[in-house]
């Protein structure tokens, strides 16, 4: 398979640095972008030492003065896009803070818009592209006290189909990786967030919330997330596109 270079948002933690190192791994060049430069810049700095090929630019993807810096800063043309970046809020409506909610919905919708127009220029250029975003089981099924999530990650998949149609013309696919529950910093501060709203301990909001709906009833791995964006931006997936890759254990046949 051919290495290509790839811009990951939110690559500072988690899920992004878990696909990046993975990526990197296989021989890809690797655009870790962060709001949090240092995060995004010790993943990069890792990579390098292990023998990858990788650099790392601060991005915030609300902004677009910030978008076309990065841009213009990428030391090389960006043939794949991972549109990672998000965060979470728990909170039932009435108590939901609606800068909260707007933040929400500006950085997992708005922001993968925005990144989404400012890269496909230079995909059509060159003839060749893959968006890959990350969407959740949040882009298919909801869960209590998250609006502004699951209306985010549902928006995600309705703009994923369009884009897929206004690109079909070119080498280009857009598809979104929906997983259940992945260990990360955003699961992590989750766990304390939703046992105070359930009133629950937090090992109860482990088992009963997270992995119970799930029938395999485990955490999704990074390297699972690498291997399926590895395949989407393969040759075996040219024609896959406005498509969703449920990863979710069982959870959405039940
Ligand atoms: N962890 C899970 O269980 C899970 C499940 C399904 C989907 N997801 C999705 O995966 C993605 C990554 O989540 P994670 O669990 O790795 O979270 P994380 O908190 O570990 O990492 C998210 C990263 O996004 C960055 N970020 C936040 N706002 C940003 C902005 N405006 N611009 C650029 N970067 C910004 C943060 O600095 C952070 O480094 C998110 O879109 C999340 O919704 C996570």
């Amino acid at each position: 398979m051919s290495t290509r270079t790839l811009l990951i948002t939110g690559a500072g933690s988690g899920i992004g640095a878990g696909i990046a190192d993975c990526l990197a791994a296989e021989g890809h060049h690797l655009i870790c972008t962060d709001l949090d430069r240092e995060a995004a810049e010790s993943v990069a700095a890792a990579i390098r030492a292990r023998g990858g090929s990788a650099e790392a630019h601060a991005l915030d993807v609300g902004s677009d003065e910030s978008v076309a810096a990065v841009l213009a800063a990428v030391s090389r043309p960006i043939e794949v896009l991972v549109n990672n970046a998000g965060l979470q809020h728990v909170a039932r409506l009435e108590d939901f803070p609606m800068a909260k909610w707007n933040l929400l919905v500006q950085v997992m919708l708005v922001g993968v818009a925005r990144l989404t127009q400012a890269v496909l220029p230079g995909m059509r250029e060159r003839g060749f592209g893959r968006i890959v975003n990350i969407g959740s089981i949040h882009s298919l099924v909801a869960s209590k006290y998250k609006s502004a999530y699951v209306s985010a990650k549902h928006g995600l998949l309705g703009f994923s189909k369009v884009i897929a149609l206004e690109t079909a013309d070119a080498d280009i696919t857009i598809n979104t990786v929906c997983p259940t529950y992945v260990k990360t910093p955003l699961v992590e501060k989750q766990i304390a967030d939703q046992a105070a709203q359930h009133g629950i301990p937090e090992t109860e909001v482990v088992r009963e919330i997270m992995l119970k709906p799930m029938p395999k009833g485990v955490f999704i791995s990074f390297e699972e997330l690498a291997g399926i964006t590895a395949f989407l931006i393969g040759p075996a997936a040219r024609n896959i596109t406005g498509q969703t890759i449920t990863v979710d254990g069982g959870w959405t046949v039940q």
